[in-house]
């Protein structure tokens, strides 16, 4: 199966790679809005513009995957959705070293990387990274568009909503709701359900800041 890779970043680098070495999709081209082209080719693969990307790699025989980092979490979230509008199908990328159950339900557009696990019944939606060695516990549900960085800890029946990103090594506890577009710094521990658009941090965590009109964004 042959897959475009949307991004021309170290993280498309890094899907680059990980659909190279560890799956059964071959990356044919890289693809970037025509503004951001900086090179004809980016990893000796041919960089396309968006714009003109339908009339050289077809809908029925080329799949997507947008590697777009988290800098920008609603940005994330728009590319996802103007591939989508194109007619594109996704793949997600589910490392064959991370541990998934056979009762989990993914979407598509995922990155699963080595050594996460997927306990039972865990949902994972569209568009979600979740970083190595995250443990998504029993019933636990991530929505869309979430990053969840490494050694993060996700409780049993608690759901991640959208467009949220989980830093470094946090622990979320059981059965909490994370709002749409929650900010969880790194190494925090979440004992409470949080609220949309905020920012959290500590241990336990405590409120920060809010980011409603703006959305995540974070320094590189
Ligand atoms: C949250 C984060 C993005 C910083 O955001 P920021 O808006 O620039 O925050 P600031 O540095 O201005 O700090 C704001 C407040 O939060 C606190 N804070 C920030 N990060 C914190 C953390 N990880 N743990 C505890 N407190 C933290 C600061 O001490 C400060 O507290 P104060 O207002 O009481 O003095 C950053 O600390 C972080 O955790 N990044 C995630 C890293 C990561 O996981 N990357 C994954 C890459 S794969």
């Amino acid at each position: 199966m042959k897959i475009i890779i949307y991004g021309n970043s170290d993280f498309a680098e890094l899907m680059h790679y990980y659909f190279t070495v560890y799956s059964k999709y071959e990356v044919v081209a890289f693809c970037v809005d025509k503004e951001y082209i900086n090179s004809k080719t980016f990893l000796n693969k041919p960089l396309i513009a968006f714009e003109d990307i339908k009339e050289l790699y077809d809908i029925d025989n080329y799949q997507f995957f947008v590697a777009v980092g988290y800098k920008n979490m609603r940005a994330r979230k728009l590319l996802y959705e103007k591939v989508k509008a194109k007619g594109y199908k996704f793949v997600s990328f589910i490392s064959p070293k991370a541990n998934v159950d056979e009762s989990n339900i993914i979407g598509d557009n995922n990155a699963i990387l080595h050594n996460a696990v997927l306990e039972p019944f865990a949902k994972v939606g569209n568009n979600n990274i979740i970083n190595t060695n995250s443990i998504i516990c029993h019933h636990a549900e991530i929505f869309n568009d979430c990053f969840i960085a490494a050694n993060s800890l996700i409780g049993g029946f608690t759901k991640v909503k959208n467009n949220c990103f989980i830093g470094f090594s946090s622990t979320i506890l059981q059965k909490l709701v994370i709002e749409d577009e929650t900010l969880i710094a790194a190494g925090t521990l979440m004992p409470n359900d949080s609220k949309k658009y905020t920012m959290y941090a500590g241990i336990p965590a405590k409120v920060k800041s809010t980011h409603q009109d703006n959305g995540i964004q974070l320094k590189g």
